[in-house]
Order: C-alpha cells, then sequence, then structure tokens
C-alpha cells in the first residue's frame, strides 16, 4: 500500500529512520520488498531523474504497481530524489508520488527559499509533501558532483529561516555525509552537534540524512577479488550512527550505493565463477536475495524492522478518527 511519507514520518519522528532505497529496475524493487516483508520494515522507495530516464518513468512506476501487488502487506511511500523544480511539477501533477525532493542547494539562499516555495505551494495544493536541501553535501550523484571543497555543512540557524520561509516538510541537512562511494578516508563520524542542533531549533521536523551508504569493506574486498577496481580506503557512515541519528530526529536515510555494491560483487562474482554463462538471470535471481537480505540487514540497524505493526495501527486508529469525526459533523 503506497501511505503518504509524512504519515511515515509521524510514527517514525525520534524513534527510528525508514530506509529509503534507490531504485531502477525490476529485480531491485523485487529484492526491496522481498527485503521489507521478510523484515517487517516500512520504506521508501527513491526514484531519481536518472532513474526515471534509465528505462522509461513509465516503466519503472509499473514495476513499482505491480511489486506492490505482489506484496499487498507492503507499507511504503515513493519519493522523487533530487528532483529541479520542472522534475518536481511532473511527479507532483503524476498522482503517482508520495513526495518530492526539491534540491535548490546549488542556488543562493533566498533563491533556494523562492523555489522551494514554489514546489512546496504546488505540492501540498495536492497533498504531496516536499523535502528540500539546505547545506552542501561532497560527492557524485549522478549529473551532480560536488568537491570536497565546495561542500558545506548546514547551519542551524538558517535552517530555521529556511524551513519558516519555505514551508518544507523535511530538511536534507549536510551533516557530513557525501554520496558515491568515496565518502571518506579512514574513520570519521557523523555530525551529532549540527544534528542535535538542528533538532533543538526545529523539532518536529524530520531530518534527512543523504548520503549514507556504509560501503562495507567486505563488498569492496569482494568486487576487488572478482577483477574489480575499487578504491579499498573507501569508506561510508557507520551504521551503528544509522540509530543514534534517528532518536535526533533523522528520520529519511537514503541508501543507494552500497545496493550498486551489491549487484557489482553479485555480477562480478557470478561471471568469474562461470566464464561460458551468458544468461542474466541465474546472476539476477542471486542479486534479487542477496539485495533482499542487504535491506533486511539495514531495516535492522535504521530500527525500522519489526515496524510495520505500528505504521498499520497508526493508520487504522486515524482511520477509526476520521470516520467519527464524519459522523460526529453530520449530527451537528
Ligand atoms: P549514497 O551514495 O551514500 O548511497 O547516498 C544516496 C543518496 O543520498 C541518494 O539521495
Amino acid at each position: 500500500m503506497i501511505v503518504t511519507t509524512a504519515d511515515l514520518y509521524k510514527v517514525a519522528y525520534g524513534k527510528f529512520a525508514v530506509g529509503a532505497y534507490n531504485i531502477n529496475n525490476a529485480e531491485q524493487t523485487m529484492g526491496l520488498f522481498r527485503g521489507c516483508i521478510q523484515s517487517h520494515a516500512p520504506f521508501i522507495i527513491q526514484i531519481s531523474k536518472g532513474a526515471r530516464k534509465y528505462t522509461d518513468k513509465r516503466m519503472l512506476e509499473a514495476i513499482i504497481r505491480s511489486a506492490g501487488e505482489i506484496f499487498p502487506e507492503a507499507i511504503y511511500a515513493v519519493h522523487l530524489d533530487h528532483g529541479d523544480e520542472e522534475t518536481c511539477y511532473e511527479c507532483i501533477d503524476s498522482g503517482f508520488y508520495s513526495s518530492v525532493m526539491i534540491d535548490a542547494s546549488h542556488e543562493t539562499f533566498d533563491e533556494n527559499v523562492a523555489i522551494t516555495r514554489r514546489v512546496v505551494d504546488r505540492a501540498h495544493a495536492r497533498g504531496i509533501s516536499v523535502e528540500a536541501e539546505l547545506g552542501m553535501l561532497g560527492g557524485v550523484e549522478e549529473d551532480i558532483a560536488v568537491d570536497e571543497g565546495h561542500a558545506c555543512l548546514t547551519n542551524p540557524e538558517e535552517a530555521v529561516e529556511f524551513v519558516k520561509r519555505t514551508g518544507c516538510d523535511a530538511l536534507a541537512a549536510a551533516i557530513g555525509t557525501s554520496h558515491g562511494a568515496y565518502k571518506f578516508k579512514g574513520q570519521q563520524s557523523l555530525h551529532f552537534n549540527v544534528i542535535e542542533e538542528i533538532q533543538r531549533k526545529i523539532p518536529g521536523t524530520p531530518i534527512v540524512m543523504h548520503g549514507s551508504s556504509s560501503v562495507p569493506q567486505e563488498e569492496v574486498r569482494r568486487i576487488n577479488a572478482a577483477a574489480g577496481k575499487l578504491d579499498p580506503s573507501a569508506r561510508g557512515v557507520n551504521e551503528e550512527e544509522y540509530l543514534p541519528a534517528a532518536k535526533l530526529g533523522v528520520t529519511k536515510v537514503n541508501i543507494d550505493t552500497d545496493g550498486r555494491l551489491v549487484w557489482t560483487r553479485v555480477h562480478r562474482e557470478y561471471f568469474r565463477d562461470h566464464p561460458g554463462e551468458f544468461d542474466f538471470r541465474p546472476p539476477g535471481k542471486i542479486f534479487m536475495d542477496e539485495y533482499a537480505k542487504f535491506i533486511a540487514h539495514k531495516n535492522g540497524k535504521l530500527g525500522s524492522a519489526g515496524q510495520l505493526s505500528a505504521i498499520r495501527d497508526w493508520l487504522s486508529e486515524r482511520a477509526t478518527e476520521t470516520v467519527a469525526a464524519t459522523a460526529m459533523a453530520a449530527m451537528t
């Protein structure tokens, strides 16, 4: 069942984080749904501009709709990741998305506010929530590349003004992470002081953590053992920091790179071990199983595993309240 991202935030805020996973094709979608059902977790499907173009946006939407029919017990939201203004409007008008992200973080503060405000007005008129970014993450995300020199952490003072002026529903904050496989050299931590300060200043506003992959060293090692050439010093976010961050209001955690590493490891190892093979379905099946395992593992670390019934209870309580309120209104 597709729900609003705002509903997921209401249940999760301050308790656990909802995994937001980038999806591009049928195998990933199957693995995602299976992993979330296995771990009894609500989730957010993220569709990037690149994913919309990879086959055709209608193809991806059809795959997701079909997965919803195959797994009727799944509870999830559908979200546009890193949209520009035009793509946000397209997704808002499509009626398929629960929420959109407008990323105007590369603009000046005032321009970012103006663009975000326009998107918020249009989205809210259709009951869709908006995530907006303030501060700038480093790393490479599809066609967006920000070198470390230009990356900057979110200023909590500015965050207050930004949320007030834009009316955005969730704040993508730069708290020390970056996109892609090459986040950190050596051990580095999230900037908990910045997260704490943002939560203190705008309590109740869900914080979104982009660039949250952990880049497991074991995946990098296995990929390289199968003729890959990834930098073995690549490091990501420590998974043990997801839950402490969630308690401070980090409610949506974006993960893409780690899933790509699973894909690369499975396919490299498979074709290394079966050099005469040219049927893509055997590795595809292994990938779906491995991706499901990976998703269930992440949901465990995010604290969203086991929360499906909490979401279901909350949705049915709200439905009961709405029925009662409608009946009362009819009597008066
Ligand atoms: P990773 O590259 O760390 O997976 O981050 C993905 C992301 O933030 C998508 O918006």
